[in-house]
């Protein structure tokens, strides 16, 4: 039972007294409660929509699907980017399936054509006649609509509901703590996509879950090692842990050469790590020498689909040596971590599958969380059940 709410007050975690799940199983299982959860929390708050670098070239496009909803990833020419609902204006159709670096989009449908800076500017036979167009007012109605949206740590974040809290305040605690980092500038080592044949708040849950790593990844330490961990919680929103000595083995990437600071990082942060969900679907670890987000799209109530993506400093980025046209010398370390990494991630995938087929078990309503361990699942769990009024 909670008996403290945790959105009031934020800041410092308040020991919840926990016990059984607060989300019963079917929340995993049922069509209505993903509906809901697509409506109450991905369609009406800030969310991870997708990585800055899928649209890094000047006049680059890409389709992605947010919250069920098809948007669209643009940076115009002068490299601007933008996002909008990928819907072609006239009849509905969705614009762009594929990503592309046309300069302007052609809906397959009857051919109008949009700038991506989302202006109309193709409209054939609008009069019957060749070459014929709306007039300019109509034609400047008719542009594709934009979605709120943001960029932060390489990550752009999208509001699909009405208006609310800037992005801005929403990270600001991560933004505060991580001030030494340049997260601004880091560049990307490797990305893998993930199908999972589950809920997405296990994805989220397992993230949190910090108990499972000895035994689930013995290879990333010893289990007092990784076991030795603080819960944090930075805001209602912000969620997670904190190893504040480290653990050494984690990313190894640290044999052999090893990988450069993510910034001017004070020593008495080099042996942190940080593990937090930014509610609802990006999960996001901090080393001093990478940057690692785990963000997630559900597709159904047992399938969602994973992107994970491992970013280093930007001169041992992977695209940098060629450029250079020096040796890469952080090829090795950089591989390294993320052999590391991906392959924690591999070992969570049957395991997810394994916690959403329980979930079709009535028993599976008679969990029992454990105080010391799963106070951040609690808070999650807490945190679901408000948006979409469970409590
Ligand atoms: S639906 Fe796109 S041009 Fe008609
Ligand atoms: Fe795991």
């Amino acid at each position: 039972m909670i008996t403290q709410t945790p959105r009031t007050p934020p800041g410092p975690l308040d020991h919840l007294e926990v016990g059984r799940s607060i989300l019963p199983a079917s929340a995993y299982t049922e069509q209505v409660a993903f509906d809901s959860e697509l409506r109450d929390i991905f369609q009406s708050r800030w969310v991870w929509a997708g990585f800055e670098h899928w649209v890094a070239a000047p006049g680059s496009s890409r389709p992605i699907t947010v919250a069920g909803q098809p948007l669209l990833l643009a940076r115009d020419s002068d490299g601007t980017l933008r996002v909008f609902h990928n819907i072609c204006r006239h009849r509905g159709i969705v614009l762009s399936e594929e990503p592309s670096t046309r300069k302007r989009l052609r809906c397959p449908y009857h051919y109008w054509t949009f700038n991506l800076d989302g202006s109309l500017c193709g409209t054939p036979y609008w009069d019957r006649t060749k070459n014929s167009g709306p007039d300019e007012q109509t034609r400047a109605q008719l542009g594709l609509l934009p979605v709120r949206h943001t960029v932060w740590a390489g990550m752009i974040f999208v509001h699909l509901g009405a208006p609310c809290e800037p992005a801005e305040d929403l990270l600001a605690p991560l933004t505060a703590r991580w001030a030494p980092y340049n997260l601004d500038s880091v560049r990307l080592a490797e990305e893998r996509q993930y199908n999972i044949d589950a809920n997405w708040k296990l994805v989220v849950e397992n993230f949190l879950d910090f108990y499972h790593l000895p035994f689930v990844h013995p290879q990333v330490g010893s289990a007092s090692a990784v076991l030795d961990v603080e819960d944090e919680v930075l805001s209602p929103d912000i969620i997670g842990a904190c190893y504040p000595r480290g653990v050494t083995t984690k990313a190894s990437g640290k044999a052999g050469s090893a990988l450069p600071l993510l910034g001017d990082i004070p020593e008495e942060m080099r042996t942190r790590q940080d593990i937090f969900c930014v509610f609802p679907n990006a999960l996001v670890f901090l080393e001093p020498d990478f940057f690692q987000v785990i963000a997630c799209q559900p597709v159904a109530p047992g399938r969602t689909v994973e992107y994970m993506a491992v970013f280093v400093a930007a001169e041992a980025g992977a695209d940098r040596h060629p450029e250079a046209g020096a040796a890469d010398r952080y090829a090795e370390a950089r591989e390294s971590a993320c052999r590391v990494l991906f392959g924690v991630n591999d070992q969570d995938v049957p395991i997810l599958a394994q916690l959403q087929r329980g979930r079709s078990s009535p028993s599976a309503d008679r969990g029992h969380l454990v105080s010391h361990w799963d106070q951040i699942t609690a808070r999650f769990q807490t945190l679901v059940a408000e948006a979409t009024g469970r409590h």
